[in-house]
Parts: structure tokens; sequence; C-alpha cells
């Protein structure tokens, strides 16, 4: 792991909170049926979209590694650039209990992910930022480096949350005050409004258009748009149990298309840098 790169600036107060709140309560997300579903339908669609391994991927705030690990099991060289050290720790020691072939195709960089193309470089086969647009200030920026460091022809992959849909979580669990006041914000949400998430961190939701026209001005080209969780998002610390197949396979189903994946808790964007 290298030494932590450190960028305050326009979303510090977004990476104390992760520094000092994530950490913990994300590796337990993880197990959940939630967090299950949504690492599998990610490692899912980048399979339809990434080239054959070997290739070099970048996972921009890639925390504690599940991502990295899948697609390391496949072959594929991956490199986690991210800012809280604690995640590291956890993606080092989660990883070094496994496959030491696995653990040698992951290297871990502590930095900010704006300042990817001097920590890492450039020429990416494939560049992921999955669940870190909802804890910055503006995404605009980070979205540009993501298409800067990735090469020509290379895919980027970006999850974050819907923010035209808030309400539909709160509502199926039954939350009526949340759900209300979420519908009544909804139309002015995206890009701006902010809750606390299962994870006891504040959030924000993105339109899934915004985020697709911001990648496009940053001379890249759509490929796919999935939805990730419609079925599962309201369960809260609810385990896989013996289904988890066929939870998944629905997800799966229902995320590549209208009208599920545009309520989806939180949607999948697949773009091609521009040669
Ligand atoms: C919810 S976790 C997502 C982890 C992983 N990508 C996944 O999808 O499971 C968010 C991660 O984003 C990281 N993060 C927050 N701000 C960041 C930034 N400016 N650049 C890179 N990573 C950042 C956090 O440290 C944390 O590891």
């Amino acid at each position: 792991m290298t030494a932590p790169g450190s960028r305050p600036g326009d979303n510090s107060w977004v990476q104390g909170a992760v520094e000092h709140a994530l950490a913990p309560s994300y590796q337990a997300h993880t197990a959940t049926l939630r967090g299950v579903v949504r690492q599998r339908l990610v490692t899912r669609a980048l399979l339809a979209h990434l080239p054959t391994p070997p290739g070099r991927i970048l996972d921009v705030g890639g925390g504690e590694g599940t991502q990295a690990a899948a697609l390391a099991r496949l072959g594929y060289e991956v490199t986690i650039c991210d800012p809280d050290p604690a995640m590291l720790r956890q993606a080092d020691e989660r990883l070094s209990a496994g496959d030491a072939a696995v653990r040698d195709r992951i290297t871990l960089v502590c930095g900010d992910g704006h300042d990817a193309a001097s920590l890492v470089g450039g020429g990416w086969d494939g560049v992921l930022c999955h669940g870190v647009l909802m804890y910055l200030t503006d995404p605009a920026a980070l979205l540009r480096v993501l298409a800067e460091v990735t090469g020509a022809g290379g895919v980027i992959s970006v999850v974050g949350k819907n923010g035209t849909a808030l309400a539909l979580r709160a509502g199926l669990q039954g939350r009526w005050h949340d759900t209300l006041s979420l519908l009544d914000e909804e139309p002015h949400a995206a890009g701006t409004a902010t809750e606390i998430g299962n994870l006891g961190v504040r959030s924000r939701g993105d339109d899934p258009r915004q985020i697709q026209d911001l990648l496009a001005a940053a001379g890249t080209e759509p490929l796919a748009w999935y939805g990730i969780r419609m079925f599962t998002a309201h369960l809260g610390d609810t385990p896989p149990g013996p289904d988890l197949d066929t939870v998944v396979e629905a997800e799966w189903r229902a995320g590549e298309r209208d009208p599920y994946r545009g309520v989806a808790r939180l949607f999948h964007l697949i773009h091609q840098r521009r040669p």
C-alpha cells in the first residue's frame, strides 16, 4: 500500500465522514442480501463489457476490495485508489487471508480519486467508480478524471444512488414521513437531496441521465445503463438465503429494462472512452 495521499478541498467534509463512519458499517453491509446482490450484479454487468482478462483495471473508491477480488479471481490486474486508510486496511486483511495469486494481482493505493492521474497514471483498460459519487458535493470533476485516465476504447463503470426514486425504499419500509418528504423533494432532488443512508453517513442521489451527460461531455460514449436493486433494496440487514441465485437473476432481468431500472435504488452506467 502506498503512503496516504490527501486532498482536502471541496469534499473534505465527506472524506472525514467516510473515514470515521463508513469502514466498519460497510463491511457488515457487504454481507447482507442487498450487499451481495449489488456486487454480483455489478460483476455480471462488467463481464459483459470489459475486454477479456488479463487487463489493467483501476477501481476508484474500491473500498474493502469486493469487486477488485472478483475481477482479480478472473485474471485481471486491479489497482484500488481510495482515500480511506481504514477501508484499505480491511481490503488488505481480507485479501491477504485469501488466495495469494489473487492478492498478488491487486495493488492498494491510498489517495483521492481526483488525483488518480498523478497517483496511478492513465491508459487503463477499465476504470470503476462504484458507490462514490453520492459522497461528493459535485461529481463532475471526478467523472472527468475517470475519463482522463481511461485508455482509448477503455470501459468506464459508474455506480451511483438513483436520485430520481429516493422515496421508493422508504415507502416499502413503511417509513411514511420520510416517504412524504422525499416525494416532496424528488422533483428537485437529483444532485441535491441528501439523506442519511443505511450506513449512517449522509449521501446524495443523482439523476442517471445527468451523469450520462457529464460522462459524454468528458469524452465517452454510453454502452449500457442497468438498475441495481428493485426488489431487495428495502430488506435492511436480511442475510442471503438459499434462493440467492434466483433473487440475483430476478434483479438482473428487471435491471436491464424499463420501467424497473428507472426506479432502482442504484444506477450502473457503462461508458466507453472515445478513441
Ligand atoms: C460505499 S464505499 C464503496 C466501495 C466499493 N466501491 C463498492 O462499491 O463496494 C465508498 C468508497 O468511496 C471512497 N471515497 C470517498 N471519497 C472518495 C474520493 N474522493 N476518491 C476516491 N474514493 C473515495 C470511500 O473511502 C469508500 O471506500
